[in-house]
């Protein structure tokens, strides 16, 4: 019983069927398909927390407000563990090319690609950036995603990379969404990569960890980007600094990425778009979380990553939208979930249990992805009676009625239906 010295601020009652995975991540293997489902129930929340969950008969107290959700499903915000969502300029040139035959890798190694965007972000200074990426954020919270991870890596240069974390911590101050800052060392420059190496280490590196910057450092290793040495010096250093650490690894090719990032102890290898048997043994007998990102296999045409193969193997799957302009203009969080059912073969089951638990496992986030007491109060409720509509449906923009970010409502917003 709750007294009345301390009620809940909120009440969501009437829920149809409140729907979540239990336990925090990483969830893997069958365990990945593990929800809980409650009928008529009705969720308790205080100062942004989930105080209790029950049938709604059960309720007794007292509360400021209710929030009656008519019937419908109420689940947990969704996490997006992987956005690149601070740039500038466009890449309209390179869809148009790679319609044309062009591909992503040849465009990137003839210098453009992520070099062109590169060369646009580094013109932009922090105010231009943060209102550029604003209402991107405000596009993935309408899609259900209430906590974002937002990485660099369109700076290059360290003081560049410097600029866009400080244009992310404006972000994480002005967006509704809880945003979780990344440090991502992205391409080598055209020349001195060894010198660039160095300087990260040396200069980037402690200046991320001295202002507070990033909780994680990522780093693409790749033909055209680094090398699993390169990538080795760099996020060990980042460890020694007291920064968790993750990678983009088999995008285009298995190099060795994966391996790397079980062997480090990264919270999550990003892409395996190319992962095979070997890649998919060390992940499955890992605590590393695999995030597959669906958006690029759609957008670059390339083979979606083997989420089916991979949790039946028993590792653990995250998907995230990869907001970014060159590989996956996606902005929303529940297409994601819903293209990882079509094209990495997850069951719905699976696809919300890598949207949540495991995604804020990708992370290491163990206060949310679920709806449980003592969880952040991150809800949303869906316009439908059946929680599947969530994987089913694609781009309907109202299927998520109502969005709450740490008990507030931001979504709709007052004055909107
Ligand atoms: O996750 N692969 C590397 N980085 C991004 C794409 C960045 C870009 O093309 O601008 C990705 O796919
Ligand atoms: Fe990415």
């Amino acid at each position: 019983m709750v007294r009345a010295f301390d009620a809940p601020t909120l009440l969501v009652t009437n829920i149809g069927e409140l729907v979540t995975p239990v336990g925090a991540g990483p969830h893997k293997g069958s365990a990945q398909a593990r929800l809980w489902r409650l009928p008529d129930a009705a969720v308790a929340v205080r100062e942004g927390r989930i105080v209790w969950v029950g049938p709604r008969a059960e309720w007794q107290g007292e509360v400021a407000r209710e929030v009656d959700a008519a019937g419908r499903v109420v689940l947990p915000g969704l996490v997006d563990p992987h956005t690149h969502a601070v740039w500038a300029g466009d890449r309209l040139d390179d869809f148009e090319a790679r319609a044309r035959g062009i591909s992503y890798e040849e465009i990137l190694a003839a210098g453009g690609g992520i070099y062109h965007t590169v060369r646009q972000t580094t013109q932009a200074d922090v105010g231009a950036l943060v209102a550029l990426a604003l209402p991107r954020m405000r596009r993935l919270l309408r899609s259900g995603a209430t906590t974002v991870e937002v990485k660099s890596g369109y700076g290059l240069a360290p003081a560049a990379e410097l600029k866009l974390l400080r244009a992310i911590r404006r972000l994480c101050q002005e967006a509704e969404a809880d945003i979780v800052p990344t440090l991502l060392v992205h391409v080598p420059p055209p020349e001195g990569r060894a010198a660039y190496v160095e300087e990260v280490v040396r200069s980037l590196l402690p200046a991320v960890a001295r202002e507070g910057l990033a909780v994680a450092v990522d780093i693409f290793v790749e033909r055209e980007a680094f090398t699993v040495a390169e990538a080795e010096r760099v996020l060990r250093a980042a460890q020694e600094h007291g920064l968790a650490v993750k990678l983009h690894a088999d995008q285009f090719h298995a190099l060795g990425g994966v391996e790397l990032g079980v062997r480090l102890g990264a919270l999550s290898v990003d892409h395996l778009e190319a992962s095979g048997p070997p890649q998919i043994a060390a992940l499955a007998k890992s605590r590393t979380v695999g995030v597959l990102l669906p958006g690029v296999s759609l957008h670059l045409g390339i083979p979606p990553a083997p989420g089916r193969v991979l949790v039946d193997a028993g590792a653990a799957v995250a998907v995230g939208t990869d907001l970014n302009p060159g590989s996956s203009p996606l902005f929303s969080a529940q297409l994601a979930l819903a293209l990882a059912v079509r094209l990495n073969g997850l069951s719905p089951a699976e696809a919300l249990v890598a949207a949540t638990a495991n995604a804020a496992a990708a992370l290491d986030l163990a206060d949310r992805g679920r709806v449980e007491p003592g969880c952040r109060a991150d809800l949303l409720v869906l316009d439908s009676h059946d929680w599947r509509d969530l994987a089913y449906t694609l781009g309907a923009d109202d299927l998520i009625a109502r969005v709450f970010v740490a008990g507030k409502q931001v979504h709709p917003q007052e004055g909107e239906p």
